[in-house]
C-alpha cells in the first residue's frame, strides 16, 4: 500500500492549480444516466472515486471514452470524458461497487426515472458517522416510486414514470437534493424542493441538466423548482473548480507560511472558510485568475468555528482547520454539525504532539509552538488530508500510511505541494 514521506519545515511558495470538484463531477457522470445522447464532461478531476464511478456506471452498459490530450492543454488540465448511456443494459448497482463509494448510490435517481426501476446497494464510503438514505428514499417515494429494501439493496419501481410532487427537506442533504433533483427531471408535472440544498455543486449540475433540456429554476437555493420534461438530450459542461481542494491548499499555506497562488480557484465558493483564515491572520487576496493566500512574518490566530451547510463553513474543511489550529497562538474551538464522529483526525493529530480536547461535537484545540513528525494513519478523505498539514509544518519526518484515502479525492497532491517546496514524496508498496 503506497504511503505518503513528508519531511515538514519549508514554505510553500509558487502556484498550485485547482481541478475540478469531485462533490460536482460525481454526480455530473451519474446525470449522463438521464439521457440516451452522449454527455461530454470538461475539467473531470483524475481521482479513484471518478474510475470507481466510471467502473459502476460501465456495470450498468455506459460507454466512457477520455478524450486525449489536445494542442494547448496545461500539464494540470482535468480530463474530457464522453458519456453515453445509450443502452443501459443492466439496473443493478451491486454491493462490491458501491460499497466502495457512497455517491454511487445515487445512480438510483436517473435510473428509476428513465428506465422505470433500480436495484441498488446500500452504500458504504467513508467512515463518519452512519449516513443514512432515508431522505433520498423519502424523496423518490414523494415522486411516486414503491421502494422495498431487500437483502441489503434498496429496489425503486415506478412502472408508469415519476410525478411531480412537494418534496421538504426537514434536514438539509446535499445528497437527498441530488437525487431529487435528477429524479424530478424526467417526471410528469411539477415538482417543489424546499428546504434544498444550496451547495455550489447542486447549482454546478442543475446547470448541466438545463443544458440537457431540463427546465429547474432556483438551484442553489433552499427552493428549486422543476417541471418534468419527456426527455433530455447530450450537452457539454465544464466542472466548476473544487472549492474543498482550494480550502485545503489555502490552509497548508496558512499552516508553512509563505504565498501560493491557488489558480482557478472562485473565491465566492468558500467565502467562509477565507474569512475564518483572514481571522487567523492570512491574507487573501481575490485576482482575476484565482486567490493568493500569503502568511509571512504574523503567527496564527485562534478562531472559534462551527460547520454548516453551505454558505456556512464546509464540514470538508473542519479537519484540516483543526490541524491549523494545532499551532496557533492561543484556544480554538470548532464545532462539527454536519456529521457525527468526524472527529477521527484528533488522535492522529495529538501523534504530532497536539493538544485538543474532544467534548461532544467540540473539540478545543489548545495551538502549540512546534509539532513533531511522526508515523500517521490515514483514515476518512478529508481527515487524511489534515494530517498533510500538519506534517508540512513539523520539525522532522512524518509517514502517512494508507493513503488510498487521499487519492480518492485529491488530484497529484504530492506533485502540487513539491512544486511549491514541500518536501514530500510517495513510496509505492
Ligand atoms: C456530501 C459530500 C460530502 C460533504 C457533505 C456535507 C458528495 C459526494 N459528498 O455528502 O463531501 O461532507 O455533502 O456537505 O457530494 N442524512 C440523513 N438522511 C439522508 C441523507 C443524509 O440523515 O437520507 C444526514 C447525514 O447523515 C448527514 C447530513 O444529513 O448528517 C448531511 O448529509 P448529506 O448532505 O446528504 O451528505 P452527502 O451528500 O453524503
Amino acid at each position: 500500500m503506497d504511503r505518503i514521506r513528508i519531511v515538514g519545515g519549508n514554505k510553500l511558495n509558487g502556484t498550485i492549480p485547482i481541478s475540478g470538484a469531485k462533490n460536482a463531477a460525481l454526480p455530473l457522470m451519474i446525470a449522463a444516466l438521464l439521457t440516451e445522447e452522449t454527455l461530454i464532461l470538461d475539467n473531470v478531476p483524475r481521482l479513484a472515486d471518478v474510475a470507481q464511478l466510471q467502473r459502476i456506471l460501465g456495470n450498468h452498459g455506459v460507454d466512457i471514452m477520455a478524450a486525449g490530450k489536445r494542442t494547448g492543454d496545461h500539464e494540470y488540465q482535468g480530463q474530457t470524458l464522453h458519456i453515453s448511456a445509450a443502452n443501459i443494459i443492466d439496473t443493478t448497482a451491486p454491493y462490491e461497487l458501491v460499497s466502495k463509494m457512497r455517491a454511487s448510490f445515487w445512480v438510483i435517481a436517473p435510473l428509476v426515472a428513465r428506465m422505470k426501476e433500480a436495484r441498488v446497494s446500500l452504500p458504504g464510503g467513508c467512515a463518519i458517522g452512519t449516513r443514512p438514505v432515508d431522505l433520498l428514499i423519502m424523496a423518490l417515494e414523494k415522486l411516486g416510486a414503491e421502494i422495498v429494501i431487500d437483502g441489503g439493496y434498496v429496489i425503486a419501481r415506478a412502472p408508469d414514470g415519476l410525478t411531480g410532487a412537494a418534496i421538504d427537506f426537514p434536514k438539509v442533504t446535499v445528497s437527498g437534493t441530488h437525487v431529487a433533483l435528477m429524479a424530478a427531471t424526467l417526471a410528469k408535472g411539477t415538482t417543489v424542493i424546499t428546504g434544498a440544498a444550496c451547495e455550489p455543486e447542486i447549482a454546478d449540475v442543475a446547470d448541466c441538466l438545463n443544458k440537457m433540456g431540463a427546465r429547474i429554476s432556483g438551484a442553489g437555493t433552499t427552493r428549486i423548482v422543476i417541471e418534468g420534461v419527456v426527455k433530455l438530450h447530450g450537452a457539454r459542461h465544464t466542472v466548476l473548480p473544487d472549492r474543498i481542494e482550494a480550502g485545503t491548499y489555502a490552509m497548508a499555506v496558512a499552516m508553512t507560511g509563505g504565498e501560493v497562488q491557488l489558480a482557478g480557484a472562485r473565491p465566492e465558493l468558500l467565502q467562509a472558510a477565507l474569512d475564518v483564515l483572514v481571522e487567523a491572520g492570512v491574507t487573501v487576496t481575490p485576482n482575476n485568475e484565482g486567490i493568493r493566500i500569503a502568511r509571512n512574518g504574523a503567527g496564527i490566530s485562534p478562531v472559534t468555528v462551527t460547520t454548516a451547510p453551505f454558505p456556512g463553513f464546509p464540514t470538508d474543511l473542519q479537519a484540516q482547520l483543526m490541524a491549523l489550529m494545532t499551532r496557533a497562538k492561543g484556544s480554538s474551538h470548532i464545532t462539527e454539525t454536519i456529521f457525527e464522529n468526524r472527529f477521527m483526525h484528533v488522535q492522529e493529530l495529538a501523534r504530532f504532539g497536539a493538544r485538543i480536547a474532544l467534548d461532544g461535537e467540540t473539540a478545543t484545540i489548545e495551538g502549540i509552538p512546534a509539532l513533531r513528525g511522526a508515523p500517521v494513519m490515514a483514515t476518512d478523505l478529508r481527515a487524511s488530508v489534515s494530517l498533510v498539514i500538519a506534517a508540512l509544518a513539523a520539525e522532522g519526518e512524518t509517514m502517512v500510511n494508507r493513503i488510498y484515502h487521499l487519492d480518492r479525492g485529491f488530484e497529484r497532491l504530492e506533485e502540487k505541494l513539491s512544486a511549491c517546496g514541500a518536501q514530500i514524496e510517495r513510496i509505492s508498496g
